[in-house]
């Protein structure tokens, strides 16, 4: 049997919490893991880029943190959780290609930064992880979403190759003021009060810089099978 296949054990009720910082790979790398072991996948920075989008086409003023508590509870967002092709809506509206223009990008961190918007997104992240058998991505996911989660990683890398990846992911944007954007929402994101990007307990740390993504998928791969078997990490 090809070691490719996904596999009918422990490891489907798997819950795997990938976290990190923008263009550390998390995405693709997540999506690749929940495909080769059959899991589902959320993609829980798109869910906020979701209620970003929602407030600004609301008019909504983002830098106005009591402006976005207050409105907090009323976007509708739907995650589709297949890693082939994930889906993301808020009102019944497909957001998928919205939510990654300029506008969403320069507000997503002072957006997610609130906590009445974090709490509403922890809520709906816990129920789709509840059943098990799910990656799920962001920056909190080990360390507050979902802690007891068996398996936990954080990925890094250095900033040029982030910037330089997520450039080519937009289309070949210039990679200098990609790297300065990713810089200024890693500051944001890393120091906010409510639920900051810190590297949970107990997660493995992989730097991708100097691996391809594949090899960064056999990795975590291999952590969740050994998980799965009852090896540990
Ligand atoms: O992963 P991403 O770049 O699509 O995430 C967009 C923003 O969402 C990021 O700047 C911080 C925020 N985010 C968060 O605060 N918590 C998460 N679990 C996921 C994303």
């Amino acid at each position: 049997m090809s070691t490719d296949a996904p596999v009918a054990d422990a490891t489907d009720r798997l819950v795997i919490a990938i976290d990190g910082p923008s263009g550390s790979g998390k995405s693709s790398t997540s999506r690749g893991v929940a495909a080769r072991l059959g899991l589902r996948y959320l993609d829980t920075g798109a869910m906020y880029r979701a209620v970003t989008w929602w407030m600004l086409d609301h008019g909504v003023d983002v830098s106005d943190a009591a402006a976005v508590a207050a409105h907090a509870e009323e976007p509708v967002v739907e995650s589709g959780t297949d890693p082939l092709a994930p889906t993301i809506s808020v009102d019944g509206v497909d957001v998928s290609v919205e939510i990654r223009g300029e506008a969403v990008n320069g507000a997503v961190s002072p957006v997610s930064a609130v906590p009445e918007v974090r709490a509403r997104m922890l809520e709906l992240q816990r129920a789709a992880a509840a059943e098990g058998g799910i990656v799920v991505e962001g920056r909190d996911i080990g360390s507050v979403v979902l802690p007891d989660a068996p398996v936990k990683v954080y990925l890094t890398a250095d900033p040029e190759a982030r910037a330089a990846r997520r450039a080519l992911e937009e289309g070949g944007s210039d990679v200098a003021a990609t790297q300065a954007s990713l810089l200024q929402r890693d500051a944001i994101d890393s120091t906010r009060a409510t639920s900051p990007l810190v590297m949970a307990d107990g997660a493995a740390h992989l730097d991708t810089t100097a691996h391809t993504l594949d090899e960064v998928i056999d990795q975590v791969v291999a952590l969740a099978r050994s998980v799965a078997a009852g090896e540990g990490p």
